[in-house]
């Protein structure tokens, strides 16, 4: 199964190569803004024509969250028009596409997990946009899935994990917002769910529409941080570790306002495609070993 896999070098892309790459059913085309600017509606087209790939898999986005607020027009470009195009040339290349997006699409004023149909309100740019992208997959391909996923983590890039590890080090003390909750999620894991719906379609599945797949117990970002320094301090990561405080949102002003609960259920992703949601303190642990 050829898989044109966008976003290639960044976390979840990287680890979907790792991933493809033990495996004989899978041949990825790896290519990221060099190779494929996703914001080119020809240049996808032609891509897409030329290699002939069985599916798309867009693991390509505008991330920075507190950027999107002032690059409005850059991140729409990424996050909006670039799955829209993506799913155009899969509709007339007449294969799916797996596209990846986020628990910003809600307002986190909801008081149990988020389930997938549950109306979005995303507060930001970086929400908007996205929502923005899923709607234009929805509104272009039939044959789609779209997973939302959150808080993600992985050996690769820059991420929450590697930025506290080296805060706690340099750090006397360590204030982390303990009012938002969300779902902590490795990349791997998102990856070996994006890869087992690839070989589900392969043989058949066509339970096509939007899941969720994110880590299995909720967490604050204070209460993900205590897992990270204890693991960091447990794997001999850390000699020291800063004094972990618990702070409020309103305490850590930030460009981009966050959902304060994005806690979301994973219940029918299992259900149609077999994926159960992310273990991610086991997952931390590997990640933590592999930096
Ligand atoms: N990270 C999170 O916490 C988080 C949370 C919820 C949902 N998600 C979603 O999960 C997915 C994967 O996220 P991630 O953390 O793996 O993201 P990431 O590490 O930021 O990787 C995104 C990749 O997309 C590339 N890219 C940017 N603009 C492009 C363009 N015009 N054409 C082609 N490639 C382009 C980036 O390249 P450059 O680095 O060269 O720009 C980067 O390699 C995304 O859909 C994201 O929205 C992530």
């Amino acid at each position: 199964m050829k898989i044109l896999l966008t976003g290639a070098n960044g976390q979840l892309g990287s680890c979907l190569q790792d991933l493809a790459k033990n495996s004989s059913l899978f041949t990825v085309i790896a290519t990221d803004y060099q190779d494929l600017d996703i914001t080119n509606q020809q240049a996808v087209i032609d891509f897409v024509d030329n290699t002939k790939p069985d599916i798309i898999v867009n693991a390509a986005a505008h991330t920075a969250v507190d950027k999107a607020q002032s690059e409005v027009e850059l991140a729409t470009a990424i996050n909006a028009n670039g799955p829209e195009y993506l799913a155009k040339a899969a509709n007339i290349a007449a294969i799916p596409m797996i596209h990846v997006s986020t628990d910003y699409v809600f307002d986190g004023t909801a008081t149990r997990p988020y389930l997938p149909n549950h109306p979005a309100k995303p507060l930001g740019v970086y929400g908007e946009t996205k929502w923005q992208g899923e709607q234009a997959v929805r509104n272009t391909l039939a044959e789609h899935i779209i997973i939302r996923t959150a808080w993600v983590f992985s050996e690769y890039g820059n991420n929450f994990v590697k930025t506290m590890l080296r805060l706690a080090a340099e750090r006397e003390e360590l204030g982390v917002i303990a009012d938002q909750y969300g779902c902590p999620t490795y990349a791997g894991d998102l990856a070996a769910a994006i890869l087992h719906c690839c070989e589900q379609i392969n043989a058949g599945n066509s339970a096509w529409g939007s899941y969720h797949h994110c880590g299995d117990l909720p967490s604050s970002w204070h209460g993900f941080t205590r897992a990270i320094l204890a693991e960091g301090l447990a794997q001999g990561k850390l000699s020291k570790v800063a004094v972990l405080k618990a702070i409020k949102t309103e305490d850590y002003p930030l460009p981009a306002p966050r959902p304060a609960y994005s806690v979301m259920d994973c219940a029918s992703m299992l259900k149609a495609w077999g994926v159960g949601a992310s273990d991610w303190r086991s997952s931390l642990i590997k990640v933590v070993s592999l930096l």
